[in-house]
């Protein structure tokens, strides 16, 4: 029997025999023997019938490592549930027809000047993200709000702005007070209030206008892979939906970038399958340090913080996220050989100045990993390490870059003999 495996949800619906670390191929109970092109981190013996529990590791050590090898199919879900499969143009037409399933209130988005995101930890980045995309693809002015700073705060009120609560729990605390003070001091304005969450039955869609879940599946380890994922993809066809409507993107861009998120799920299985060696390695190394950078530009500023921030809370390492030129302007002092630098470098508008940060870094002395879809040398001589991406636009690279940060963030922890499911000191929702 040979098939090419679409994911690991796929191969897990059938019991599985003992297979070493790293597969291409499993050989199920029956005796049949499934060929694939994913080589795989399988770390139990048998899987029985893993469809039938959420919370079943399904053959993964830990369920950070399966939610993070969830994440090709978490984008396929949400793309199927999004998608309008038979969507024409309708270019003439005065409000061009969406390509998007949103079914939301249509003045919500008609009315929308200004938009400003309220979130926290993993979903606030994810805002970030949003931001860009929101401001450089749709024009629309976004800001990113701390949801824990909202309500000591507040921003001044302003007409037509659309504010985004984005929580995967949907309980957060912090996030639903910014949404209730939001909503008891606007009376009287034109705003509306969204709500992303991966829990549609929760508290934020009690309290928001319309809900829009990111249907990443029931996620149980602390630090959030999958549910960030899956938020991104909403942002993304939300920004796509805004550059539509006001006519920012034709018809034919708008198919092109949807196209171009149709080939994230095959992009992040090679992210998966390809760098997994690399990571540990970098992992071995690198698993006793006491602090660590992560560097982006741009878009990947938000993949800098998120990186960091995968590391600090699993494996308890110091690790600032930082933008790169920032970085410049004081933090670079702390550098030495002990202080790994992992700089995001991807093609496209910041390719020179990142390059010029990490040649900085490497020359005061730092180890440096390089997360780049760039592989000719001589720019890619200066990485100690590289983690190396399929090609992909720079807009959408976000989707790749976090993956090696996160891979990387759970083998550190597994690696210190950190209970990576359940770190220390914080609980999968803050509730107060
Ligand atoms: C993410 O890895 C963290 N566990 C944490 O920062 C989290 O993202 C934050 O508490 C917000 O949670 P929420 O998305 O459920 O609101």
């Amino acid at each position: 029997m040979s098939a090419y495996i679409r994911s690991v949800s796929t191969y897990c619906r059938r019991s599985i025999a003992a297979k070493p670390l790293l597969t291409n191929s499993l050989r199920y109970s029956d005796g049949a023997v499934l060929e694939t092109t994913l080589r795989l981190p399988l770390i139990l013996h048998t899987i029985q019938n893993a469809d039938a529990d959420p919370h079943d590791r399904q053959g993964f050590a830990h369920f950070m490592l399966k939610e993070i090898y969830e994440q090709p199919e978490v984008v396929r879900t949400c793309l199927a549930a999004y998608l309008k499969p038979d969507w024409t143009t309708g270019e003439q037409a005065e409000i061009p027809s969406s390509p998007f399933n949103f079914s939301l209130p249509a003045a919500m988005l008609a009315d929308a000047t200004q938009i400003q995101i309220v979130a926290c930890g993993t979903s606030y980045h994810a805002g970030l993200v949003a931001q860009h995309w929101l401001e450089q693809l749709a024009g629309i002015p976004t800001r990113v709000r701390s949801a824990s700073e909202f309500v000591s705060a507040p921003p001044p009120l302003t007409t037509n702005t659309l504010t985004i609560a984005v929580t995967q729990s949907g309980e957060t605390a912090d996030t639903l007070a910014a949404v209730k003070a939001r909503r008891s001091r606007s009376e009287g304005f034109q705003s509306w209030l969204l709500g992303i969450t991966n829990q549609p039955e929760s508290s934020l869609s009690a309290a928001v206008d319309a809900t829009l879940p990111t249907l990443a599946g029931t996620e149980v380890g602390v630090a959030a892979t999958k549910t960030f994922m899956a938020q991104l993809v909403v942002f993304r066809c939300l920004a796509l939906e805004f550059a539509y409507r006001r006519r920012v993107l034709s018809a034919q861009q708008v198919q092109q970038a949807i196209a171009a998120l149709q080939a994230l799920p095959d992009q992040i299985e090679a992210v998966l399958q390809q760098e997994y060696e690399t990571i540990q390695t970098v992992a071995q190394t690198f698993a006793a340090v006491h602090d660590c950078v992560v560097l982006g530009r741009g878009i990947n500023r938000a993949i800098a913080l998120e990186g960091a921030l995968k590391l600090k809370e699993t494996t308890y390492i110091h690790a600032e996220g930082y933008a790169g030129g920032e970085f410049m302007h004081g933090p670079i002092a702390m550098l030495d050989a002990n202080v790994p630098v992992i700089a995001i470098v991807p093609s496209g508008s910041v390719y020179e100045s990142m390059l010029a940060n990490a040649q900085k870094v490497k020359t005061n002395g730092a180890p440096l990993i390089g997360i780049t879809n760039v592989t000719e040398p001589p720019d890619c001589a200066m990485f100690d390490y590289q983690c190396t991406l399929p090609p992909i636009d720079e807009q959408l690279s976000p989707f790749l870059t976090v993956v090696p940060l996160q891979l990387l963030a759970y083998t550190i922890a597994v690696q210190r003999g950190l209970d990576v499911d359940r770190p220390r000191n914080i609980t999968k929702t803050l509730t107060s």
